[in-house]
């Protein structure tokens, strides 16, 4: 049998196989990055640019400009637009942090989803409608949202996204939702907007993982109990962190500062063949039980395109040398891109 030689071919019967975009990329300013992403990617999000402080920077301003580049980027590669996103707490221009009250919180939100899920109406598949509304107990996360309009802000949201593009497929999108609490939070979430007349197709689990956590079986049943409620299941942010946390450290103080701490940036140079390795069979496990349940998953897509412009190397410190991807910081493959596409040609 032919071997397949891009992680889109490989998994182009089962789901797409996206990646996140920076500015620099969606304007093609790199030739070997642009490459690399029409060679091996299908599907692509906006990582920053499509963010509400970025496209509607004042009340009656809006700026399409990027955003309108992204999405002619991914119709030229024939790749599957996703939109992140309309709703959620962080990245807000400041004027928003600024609504006091429901009447201008109603009207902001009408404006603003509507006039950006219209404005790309039959060009983007999906949306991510509201962004990370979950405090890790299942609670809802306190946020100018909301504030000013309690939980109904949740069905509004999707409502008003279904006026606006009724056969764009709708998310609620968050981190760490499969773990149970969080996961019994979702459900709750997305039972209450249905009940109240609104539309949700689907979840993404963002899928900011580490290398030992969370087990498969909470991925497993996550995707099962998601699909129950009839809803398509995508991974929409996916990396593997192979640091530490400054919060696994025994003892340690959050709150220290940890910049340049050796023990926090244990592999400045290179990631040692162990951990190498380690990471490649996370990767394998994952994907093969990504295949398992192909048919429960529409999309996976990794944050970034290749380690060296990760957001993991300046988070939660700045300025280490994280390895969370498939393609190593000079754009090339790693074990970890071997393993996932062994699983297709082997077959
Ligand atoms: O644009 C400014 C630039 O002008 C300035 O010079 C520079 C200096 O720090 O900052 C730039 O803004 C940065 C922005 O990314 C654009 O590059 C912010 O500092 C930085 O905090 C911001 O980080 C993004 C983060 O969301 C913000 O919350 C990451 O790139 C992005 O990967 C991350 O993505 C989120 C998803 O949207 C939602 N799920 C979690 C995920 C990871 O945090």
């Amino acid at each position: 049998q032919k071997k397949v030689s891009s992680l889109k071919d490989a998994y182009k019967k089962d789901f797409y196989i996206g990646t996140a975009l920076s500015a620099s990329q969606i304007e093609e300013k790199n030739a070997k990055e642009d490459a690399l992403i029409r060679k091996e990617y299908n599907a692509i999000t906006a990582e920053n640019i499509m963010k509400s402080m970025f496209v509607h920077p004042q009340k009656d301003k809006y700026d399409f400009a990027l955003s309108d580049k992204f999405v002619a980027y991914g119709e030229k590669n024939k790749m599957f637009i996703h939109g992140h996103t309309l709703i959620w707490h962080s990245q807000l221009a400041p004027w928003m942090e600024k609504i006091k009250d429901s009447t201008e919180m109603k009207a902001f939100m009408k404006d603003h989803i509507t006039t950006i899920v219209s404005k790309y109406k039959g060009r983007i598949g999906s949306w991510d409608v509201v962004n990370e509304a979950l405090n890790e107990d299942g609670t809802l996360r306190k946020s100018v949202f909301l504030n000013t309009l309690g939980e109904q802000y949740l069905t509004d949201a999707f409502k008003l996204a279904a006026a606006a593009d009724p056969k764009v497929d709708l998310y609620y999108n968050d981190y760490n939702n499969e773990a149970a609490a969080k996961r019994e939070g979702t459900i709750n979430l997305i039972k209450k907007v249905r009940a109240g007349g609104g539309k949700v197709d689907g979840v993404g689990i963002q899928a900011h993982w580490r290398l030992e956590s969370p087990s498969l079986q909470e991925i497993e049943e996550s995707i099962l109990a998601y699909s129950a409620l009839g809803l398509k299941v995508a991974f929409t942010e996916l990396d593997i962190t192979v640091l530490p946390n400054p919060w696994d450290l025994k003892g340690a103080d959050v709150n220290q500062n940890f910049e340049g701490s050796a023990k926090m940036n244990p592999y400045p140079e290179k990631l040692p063949d162990d951990v190498q390795d380690k990471l490649a069979q996370r990767y394998a496990d994952i994907f093969k039980l990504f295949l398992k349940h192909k048919d429960k998953i529409s999309r996976v897509t990794f944050w970034g395109v290749y380690d060296g412009q990760s957001w993991l190397n300046d988070w939660p410190i700045k300025g280490r040398t994280n390895y969370p991807l498939l393609f190593d910081a000079q754009l090339q493959p790693k074990k970890a891109y071997d393993s996932v596409m062994q699983l297709k040609n082997e077959k």
